[in-house]
């Protein structure tokens, strides 16, 4: 498979090219040169110039598209360019180059406002009394979206216009709500990663079986098999067989205070 990374020099791209390195032909696109040491062959473009970004999209049988800014207090004007604007870009260079898939990194902050509610404040507070894991409802692809942030705001438009460009096109998109990637590959930075936390292979795993199974659209959650996740992983796993293998509780013990 012919495979487009956007936002390939990032986090979660660079993961992403080592995991899948051998499996797919991959090459990238990113605002910024690819560091020396990267194998990706990457085009440097602006997602926001569709023009710029066009040519990367020839030949190209999916993209995983992460190019954004990925800080949740993203300022607007940013946000517009780099998350709105570029995302939509991406679908339809996507669908004039005949691009089959696009899976899309969305994110928890689409749906951020249920931190509000019980029982998830006091899960992401670490306040577990009176709480079994997974005894309480959990928040799932079908509930009303709930942005928290303008980036939030930003993952939503581009769930939104993933569904459209599917059912008015036919693309097929995957939307993944992407819990805690770090670059320590380990839930310690905070309490609220116990619940949140995705690791390096259950991403890959995720992204992988997003790019391979049969899907129209659909969303998911990018969540490790957390012993207090709040997200649900059933319907992924009832989809497209996704089946993570770690738990941030494994790592209570180190978690920095
Ligand atoms: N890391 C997480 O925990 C997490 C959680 C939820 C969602 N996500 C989403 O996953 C994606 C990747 O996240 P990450 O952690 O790797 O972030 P990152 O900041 O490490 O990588 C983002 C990459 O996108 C590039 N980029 C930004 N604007 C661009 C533009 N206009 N045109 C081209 N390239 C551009 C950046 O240069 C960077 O290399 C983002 O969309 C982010 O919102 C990440």
């Amino acid at each position: 498979m012919n495979l487009l990374i956007t936002g390939s020099n990032g986090l979660i791209g660079t993961t992403l090219a080592k995991a899948f390195s051998g499996k797919f032909n991959i090459t990238g696109l990113d605002v910024t040169q690819a560091p020396a040491e990267s194998t990706v062959p990457t085009t440097v473009a602006d997602g926001s110039d569709f023009g710029a970004m066009l040519p990367a999209f020839t030949g190209i049988e999916a993209v995983v598209h992460l190019a954004a800014n990925a800080p949740v207090e993203t300022p607007w004007s940013d946000v517009l360019k780099n998350n709105i604007a570029a995302t939509h870009n991406v679908y339809e260079a996507a669908r004039q180059s005949g691009v089959r898939r696009i899976v899309f990194a969305s994110s928890n902050h689409a749906v951020g406002l249920f931190e509000n509610d019980e029982p998830y404040k006091s899960i992401v507070a670490g306040n577990y009394g009176g709480l079994a894991p997974g005894e309480f409802k959990r928040v799932d692809h079908t509930v009303p979206v709930r942005p928290d942030s303008d980036y939030g705001i930003s993952k939503v438009f581009g769930e939104a216009t993933g569904r459209y460009y599917s059912e008015r096109f036919g693309l097929e998109v995957a939307c993944l709500r992407i819990g805690t990637v770090n670059r320590h590959n380990s839930p310690v930075q905070s309490v609220r990663q116990m619940a949140t936390w995705l690791s390096h292979r259950d991403l890959a795993q995720l992204v992988e079986r997003s790019l391979t199974a049969p899907l129209s659209f659909d969303i998911f959650y990018g969540v490790s098999n957390n012993t207090w996740r709040f997200w649900d992983i059933q319907h992924a796993a009832d989809e497209i067989g996704y089946t993570p293998v770690d738990d941030a509780e494994d790592w209570r013990d180190r978690l920095e205070s």
